[in-house]
């Protein structure tokens, strides 16, 4: 007798390119995610936004416009992979929740907290966690005096080099390290082209670079992966060597002792159950010289290309990049 059964496909809505200057990197994450999705189980609809925030179906050449609002009837669920500003900040997250669909990762509270390097920093330093130090120096709501004031304190008491962020950036673009005392503010004024609130830190001199993947939604299903490791190609992980000169290695697991390990995974399970994450999240360590371990920062929407590290980590962690994709879907659709 022939069953006629028909198994019907979840829908899902990869949602690639975007505003920031992760716009490249977003598209070769998004084509990953396409062409190893279980197709099996699930349907893609690819969904494409342009430099200018425009949303399309597809980055083909005839493509058409894709209205949120009119065209998601038929999606179960979302996949953003758009790294950076609007992708990753909540602004996306906050369209999902207005059309009420369910998404892969965070919410738009964990989004925006995890963004912005000044504000995770603050959580971090109320819960006492481990941390360089560090001034926020807010160019709209701090009186000149004051950020003279906090510069000439980040002079006399960090010691050099430090590096100088933007709070909002992604991919170290505007990031510097500053050697010499008499260069700070110059280089603070670069920094201020990307962001109006800057993030002064003392470098961890010769750190290694240790990573964890994160996944999960609540403190039941909360897993974190093996420690990866970079090794930067220049002096430090910057654009290029992110992504352009091919010099920086990625190593998983990380050649670290077993209590150094251990250490990390529970910090990185701390880090993004405080910011409240859910789906998954990449939280980045610097080890120094002497074995101390200090938070850096954590991405929600993490690199997510088949050699990328979060992908890597939990590879060498038991889990395929397919079986990945599949498992974060799946925490999506039961968060609704
Ligand atoms: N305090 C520090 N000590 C030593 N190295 C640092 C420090 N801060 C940043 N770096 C170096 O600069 C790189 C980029 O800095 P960071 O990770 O803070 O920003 P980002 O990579 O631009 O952010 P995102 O990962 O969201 O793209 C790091 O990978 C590291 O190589
Ligand atoms: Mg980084």
């Amino acid at each position: 007798m022939k069953i006629n059964k028909i198994n019907k496909k979840i829908k899902v809505g990869v949602v690639f390119g975007g505003k920031s200057p992760e716009h490249e990197v977003s598209i070769v994450s998004a084509r990953g995610i396409i062409e190893n999705i279980d197709k099996a189980i699930f349907g893609v609809v690819e969904i494409f936004i342009d430099k200018k925030g425009l949303f399309w179906f597809g980055n083909g050449k005839n493509k058409k416009r894709f209205d949120p609002f009119k065209n998601s009837k038929d999606i179960d669920v979302f996949f953003p992979i758009i790294h950076g500003q609007s992708g990753e900040d909540g602004e996306i997250q906050g369209l999902f929740r207005t059309i009420n669909k369910p998404f892969v990762g965070a919410d738009i509270l964990a989004s925006s907290i995890c963004l912005d390097k000044g504000i995770f920093k603050l959580i971090l330093k109320a819960e006492g966690l481990s941390q360089v130090e560090f001034e926020i120096l807010d160019y709209k709501k701090m009186p000149e005096k004051q950020i003279a004031s906090l510069i000439s304190k980040t002079r006399k008491e960090f010691s050099f080099p430090v590096f100088v962020k933007p709070c909002n950036s992604g991919s170290s673009v505007g990031i510097y390290k500053v050697k010499n005392k008499k260069d700070l503010s110059k280089y603070i004024n670069l920094s201020r082209k990307f962001d109006f609130r800057i993030v002064v830190e003392e470098s961890v001199e010769l750190a290694r670079e240790i990573e964890v993947a994160v996944i999960g939604n609540n403190y039941s299903n909360i897993e974190a992966s093996l420690p990866g490791e970079i090794i930067a190609g220049a002096e430090f992980y910057d654009y290029n060597d992110k992504y352009k000169d091919g010099k920086a290695e990625t190593v998983a697991p990380a050649n670290i002792s077993s209590a150094q390990r251990v250490q990390i995974q529970k910090l990185a399970v701390e880090v993004y159950s405080l910011t409240c994450c859910e789906g998954l999240a990449r939280v980045d360590f610097f080890i120094d010289k002497k074995g101390k371990i200090f938070i850096n920062e954590i991405n929600t929407l993490p690199g997510f290309t088949p050699i990328s590290m979060y992908p890597k980590m939990w590879q060498a962690s038991g889990l395929n990049y397919k079986s990945l994709i599949t498992k974060l879907i799946m925490l999506a659709l039961k968060k609704k």
